[in-house]
């Protein structure tokens, strides 16, 4: 029956709605708790760490606000509070002392590199931790680029070699985890036999599946100090932003060659991509919320555009809403501490 309010008919909502009422379950919070369907928590994330050469250095990350870039003993620090807050895993990446980059990147294959100490502190110290290491060249070449440059082109296959060598000094300083990030083809099967064949068969694999040419790197280039050295482009290696087929293609040949665990980046412009593998392979499948992701949120926060931490946290379960199974965040200690007390 229709009721008269003012001078309008009310309309008959039981009617149009057949009496379904989606309110009646989000009226109070024990009901709204009691229907989620996703469930954010401390062992969904990965904390990626910016290293650097000293002790006692703690310097900010200008574009990354509340993101420092640590000394080996500050990262070691950082470890002891990742155990504290219950954080799985933590991920290296290091900025490279600029005379100590050149055109091949041999950097990367020093066993007493920075990444390497730092790998050996953590593990010394914080042995529960998980840590990820980075499998690329582009800290440690002095074009910034991820691998080989010969006239103007990234070498693949060459490169695949040294990313092999790469990995074995980082799986041999204590990595637990290598992420090839350089998106070059065979990367992982060569990888994963090279590990196999000198005693590491126990390391993983994250392989940097899905991983776009994307705009989002840009403060994360700043943090590891390969940006203003980067000539070019990463268009011949990293996926055109326009593709998702191609994204199963990568997924194929990744699980093939032997990933353990499948990755997609960048996160939130990408969650069509992390759903559709996800659904498609059942991999433990990783998002990874970039430098420009974060950076654009405490931007906005910090001009009291948006709320921060609720930012934050809205996009991090978007991540497990797509299927994503764990998310590689430069938010994961500030979330990590919001979910101990309970948001
Ligand atoms: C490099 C690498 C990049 C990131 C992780 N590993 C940058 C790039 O490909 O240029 C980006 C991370 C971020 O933006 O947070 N191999």
């Amino acid at each position: 029956m229709n009721v008269t309010f003012g001078s309008e008919a009310m309309p008959d909502i039981d009617r149009i709605t057949g009496r379904r009422r989606m309110r009646r379950n989000r009226r109070t919070d024990w009901s709204r708790r009691l229907i989620r369907e996703n469930l954010l928590t401390v062992d969904d994330l990965i904390w990626p760490i910016f290293v650097i050469e000293g002790e006692g250095q703690r310097h900010k990350v200008p574009s990354m606000p509340g993101v420092e870039r640590l000394s080996v003993d500050a990262a070691v620090a950082a470890a002891v509070h990742a155990r504290e807050l219950g954080i799985p895993l933590l991920a290296l990446f290091p900025n490279t002392e600029p005379d100590k980059r050149d055109d091949d990147g041999s950097e990367a294959l020093n066993e007493d590199n920075l990444i390497c100490r730092a790998c050996r502190a953590i593990k010394a110290a914080v042995p529960e931790v998980g840590l990820m290491t980075d499998v690329a060249l582009d800290p440690y070449t002095s074009h910034g680029h991820d691998g080989l440059l010969r006239e103007g082109e990234i070498i693949n296959d060459e490169t695949v070699s040294v990313l092999t060598r790469q990995a074995i000094v980082q799986a041999d300083a204590g990595s637990d985890v290598v992420a090839p990030s350089d998106m070059m083809d065979g990367r992982i099967g060569a990888i994963r036999e090279t590990l196999d064949a000198s005693g590491h068969a126990q390391v993983q694999i994250i392989a940097y599946t899905a991983k776009y040419a994307s705009a989002f790197y840009g403060p994360f280039r700043d943090a590891v100090g390969s940006g203003k050295m980067l000539s070019g482009d990463k268009k011949t290696y990293q996926m055109d932003p326009a593709n998702t087929d191609e994204s199963l293609r990568e997924a194929e040949l990744d699980i093939a060659e032997g990933a353990d665990m499948i990755m997609v980046k960048p996160g939130l412009p990408y969650l069509d991509i992390i759903f559709r593998l996800k659904q498609t392979f059942g991999m433990p499948t990783v998002a990874y919320n970039t430098s420009g992701e974060y950076a654009m949120i405490e931007a906005a926060a910090a001009n009291g555009w948006l709320d921060g931490e609720r930012a934050m946290l809205e996009s991090l379960i978007a991540f497990k809403r797509a299927g994503a199974d764990s998310i590689l965040t430069y938010f994961a200690p500030r979330a990590a501490a919001l979910l101990k007390e309970g948001a």
